[in-house]
């Protein structure tokens, strides 16, 4: 066979080799010039009459043919799979302008907002911000404000008792309010000024209070853990009149309504005589004109100022006690208090 058979053959395998459009066509072409039954392998079977010269001869160029039709083989696998390598590429490719996922954007509660409001606003009036804790001595939750043993106002709240003493040997419960806190903040402040002033003029007390609460009941307006927020002002000289000022005041300035009345209710508390509901009225808005009960108020007990370590002959005050769960329902225009605490992200997601 003359030499440009063999060059005849290598472009025929050259050809079927570009021809083949995938991995396994290219294998089946392969066969067809180096299988069992292949070209090549025919041409080596040919040369079993030979003689030995040409044995030598062709043999060797017959080896030459079938390294180059491996090579055009392998160049043809090569670029076969890169081209594959490219269509997944393309397939599979980043799209890097496409916005990223983000993470979601956390917020502010609605009523920690509506407690963060109140804190800003007393603050600015000189009013202290006092935390204290959420299972209560019955001591400090009644019999320091006043409320006989076996009296029946200590019923006025459903309260939550916890089945256990402290070291004194006193019972415990959850707070059913936050007038506690007056009783701890007050003997605080006494102690502390018996100990650095003794004689000297009793500085005021003016602190607020805000914190949860807890009440056997639950409906739309009452859940058995609320937030509540005291507030308490002694001083030598202070009155209910310094309490209209300030809890109107206090109240213009969280509704941003500077029209907002507000309206005092002879009422009862243990802890405080005389006693006072505190009503408010909007000037604006959809509310206007209705009378909106938002707290309860008085002038400290002189009982309970003497459980604060003071003399009521010379400290005398006021406190309060309102909802921060209720003004941040008239102040978001929430109807159902239950939705602040179901932790239900559709509702909370719109204060964010
Ligand atoms: N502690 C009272 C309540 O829970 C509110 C209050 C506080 C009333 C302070 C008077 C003074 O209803």
């Amino acid at each position: 066979m003359a030499m440009s058979d063999l060059d005849t053959l290598l472009n025929d395998a050259q050809a079927a080799f570009d021809a083949a459009p995938n991995a396994a066509e290219l294998e089946n072409a392969k066969a067809r010039f180096l299988g069992k039954a292949g070209r090549v392998t025919e041409l080596l079977k040919g040369l079993a009459q030979a003689s030995v010269e040409e044995k030598k001869t062709r043999g060797a160029q017959i080896n030459q043919l079938k390294g180059r039709i491996e090579a055009a083989l392998n160049a043809r696998r090569d670029a076969l799979a890169q081209a594959e390598l490219d269509v997944q590429l393309k397939a599979q490719a980043l799209d890097v302008t496409l916005p990223g996922r983000q993470r979601g954007k956390g917020g502010l509660h609605p009523v920690s907002r509506a407690i963060e409001r109140i804190e800003a606003i007393f603050g600015s009036m000189g009013f202290d911000v006092a935390e204290g804790p959420e299972i209560e001595t019955d001591w400090m939750s009644f019999t320091a404000l006043n409320n006989p043993e076996n009296h029946p106002a200590r019923s006025m709240q459903d309260t939550f008792y916890v089945d256990m003493k402290d070291a004194q040997g006193r019972w415990l419960n959850l707070r059913p309010h936050t007038s506690p806190m007056q009783v701890r903040y007050a003997r605080a402040h006494a102690q502390r000024h018996a100990s650095d002033a003794a004689g000297t003029t009793m500085p005021e007390i003016r602190v607020i209070a805000p914190g949860r609460t807890y009440r056997v009941d639950s409906d739309a307006t009452h859940s058995p853990m609320f937030h509540q927020c005291e507030g308490l002002w002694i001083g030598e000289h202070i009155s209910f009149k310094d309490l209209k000022v300030v809890f109107t005041d206090f109240l213009r300035r969280f509704f941003e309504d500077d029209d907002i009345q507000t309206r005092f209710r002879p009422s009862y508390f243990p802890f405080t005589e005389p006693s006072a509901e505190i009503d408010m009225m909007f000037g604006h808005g959809p509310l206007k004109g209705r009378w909106l009960e938002l707290a309860g108020s008085g002038q400290v007990h002189p009982n309970v100022v003497r459980n604060y370590g003071l003399d009521p002959e010379r400290h005398i005050g006021f406190a309060f006690g309102m909802g921060p769960d209720r003004l941040a329902m008239l102040r978001y225009g929430v109807n159902d208090l239950r939705l602040f605490f179901e932790g239900d992200l559709r509702f909370l997601s719109q204060f964010r």
